[in-house]
């Protein structure tokens, strides 16, 4: 384990590639009224410590919702925002903060560009909404989730996806804050792993096994 940053193995750290990270509930719910649906400290700690955690460039790629409900670049990364109308944003004064407005031709080359034999020397990491999370996350090579225990009220959604392609790491921190109960969890694709795929049939069994 990496002893520095919490909630990260050294494989995390050094493989290139593209990564994603997502907190969800057991309905896959992750965002209300383009917020989170929960105040949970450590996981915002632990969303920083994983997306910086490339020892090179960091880049993330998140929608247009999401960017505003954050609502300024993520300092020490490069940031990536799909819009229908980057030209409306981009400017050389974002320029200078590494913040660059892009379409959805645009995202598919940058996310292109950090797979593959010829990629570029660091990571891209996937950090939603919903739009993102749907159209890339067959590109991720790795997933990082936040299970956080309950049904919460909701307006978006991480997609369905297939549980076979992935197997599951670790899991750390099972643990609770602000009285919500949560688990980190790492997942690899099944393109990268030498640990067992995942047997669960479905999200809900895989989420009950996880969050015991
Ligand atoms: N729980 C988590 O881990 C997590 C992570 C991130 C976000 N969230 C939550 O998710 C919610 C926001 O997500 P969301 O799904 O509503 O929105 P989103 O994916 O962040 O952004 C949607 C926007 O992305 C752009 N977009 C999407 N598909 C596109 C395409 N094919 N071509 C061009 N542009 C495209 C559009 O921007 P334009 O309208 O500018 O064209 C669209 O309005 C918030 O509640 C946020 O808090 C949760």
């Amino acid at each position: 384990m990496n002893t520095d940053i919490p909630y990260l193995s050294d494989k995390v750290t050094l493989r290139n590639g593209v990564g994603l990270i997502v907190a969800m509930d057991r309905n896959r719910g992750i965002g209300l009224n383009n917020q989170l649906p929960w105040r949970i400290k450590a996981d915002m700690q632990r969303f920083k410590a994983i997306t910086t955690s490339f020892p090179g460039v960091n880049a993330v790629l998140m929608g247009r919702k999401t960017f505003d409900s954050i609502g300024k670049p993520l300092p020490n990364r490069i940031n990536y925002v799909l819009t229908s109308t980057p030209e409306k944003f981009n400017s050389s004064e974002n320029e200078a903060k590494q913040l660059f407005f892009v379409d959805k031709d645009g995202a598919n080359r940058i996310v292109e560009s950090f797979c593959g034999i010829m990629r570029q020397k660091g990571k891209l990491w996937l950090i939603g909404g919903e739009s993102v999370y749907r159209d890339f996350i067959t590109y991720a090579d790795d997933i990082h989730i936040t299970f956080v225990r309950g049904n919460f009220e909701t307006d978006c959604k991480f997609p369905e996806f297939d549980f076979s392609n992935w197997s599951w790491r670790e899991s750390m921190l099972h643990t609770t804050e602000n009285g919500i109960r949560y688990v980190f969890a790492n997942f690899d694709n099944y393109r990268n792993s030498t640990y067992p795929l995942n047997k669960e049939k479905s999200f809900e069994e895989f989420f009950d096994k996880v969050c015991g």
